[in-house]
């Protein structure tokens, strides 16, 4: 039963070193019209992805393709926000090319928990239906929801100190032996490195543990700034971890 789902029903696209994915194979993924198999009906993109901000000229292009063959269009946009002040545009350049849009208030915008679902009325009724059915409804949301609309109104426009601070993590990083970011694009708050073979990123995360500095030991690695985080910690952190390799 797995195998026939994974076979009929999954076809993984891999995207462009850009985050963008190739249109003329999204297009050819498109499910013949045939009961035996999932019917297409949504290409969701992703942007901020990794990091990587999408051109708005690929949107439109997206935006073209979905509407000639039929489909809706999502915006995964938990770091929404992070692509529009990195192009320096207001959301809705963004947003115009979508259907329905996600967006995370608790990444880069700094809300303790929350997300916003927008799209038609008709889409949102039905999302808050599935909402219930999953056991996801809560009543006393006004406080997580204050604390969203804060983030909204105070966090957006101060998110590009996160990108000039990631822009600074990856200069300091360059100039430590055996660490190199110069393979990625680094466009907004996110950071990855490739991380020489011989350095031994879990005992340097346990070292570095010691003094209250918590990385993911991953190769590549990936450090996200965010408000959070200042200058001053990336200083911190870059001796910190000087001194361990
Ligand atoms: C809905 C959604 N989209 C995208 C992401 C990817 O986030 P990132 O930009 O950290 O890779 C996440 C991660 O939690 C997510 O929950």
């Amino acid at each position: 039963m797995l195998l026939y789902w994974v076979l009929f029903s999954l076809k993984p696209i891999e995207n462009n070193a850009d985050g963008s994915l190739d249109l003329n194979k999204v297009v050819a993924a498109i499910k013949a019209d045939d009961f035996h198999f999932a019917k297409t009906k949504l290409l969701s993109l992703e942007n901020t992805i990794g990091g990587k901000v999408l051109p708005l000229s690929y949107l439109k292009e997206a935006r073209e393709c979905v509407d000639k063959h039929n489909l809706a269009l999502h915006l995964d946009g938990a770091r929404v926000y992070n692509a529009a002040v990195k192009l320096g545009v207001d959301i809705t350049e963004i947003t115009q090319y979508f259907d329905s849009v996600s967006i995370c208030l608790s990444k880069g915008l700094g809300a303790p928990v929350g997300s916003l679902l927008l799209g038609s009325k008709a889409l949102i009724d039905k999302a808050r239906r599935w909402r219930k059915v999953l056991g996801g409804g809560m009543r006393q949301a006004g406080m997580l929801a204050a604390a969203g609309q804060y983030a909204l109104e105070h966090h957006v426009a101060r998110l590009a100190e996160d990108h000039d601070n990631a822009a600074y993590l990856a200069e300091q990083l360059n100039t430590l032996a055996g660490f190199d970011t110069s393979t990625f694009q680094i466009d907004t708050n996110i950071v990855y490195a490739n991380v020489a073979e011989h350095i031994d990123l879990k005992a340097v995360a346990h070292a570095l543990k010691e003094q209250k500095m918590l990385f993911s030991p991953g190769k590549p690695l990936r450090l996200v700034t965010h408000l959070g985080v200042t200058k001053q910690d990336i200083d911190s952190f870059i001796s910190a971890l000087a001194a361990e390799i």
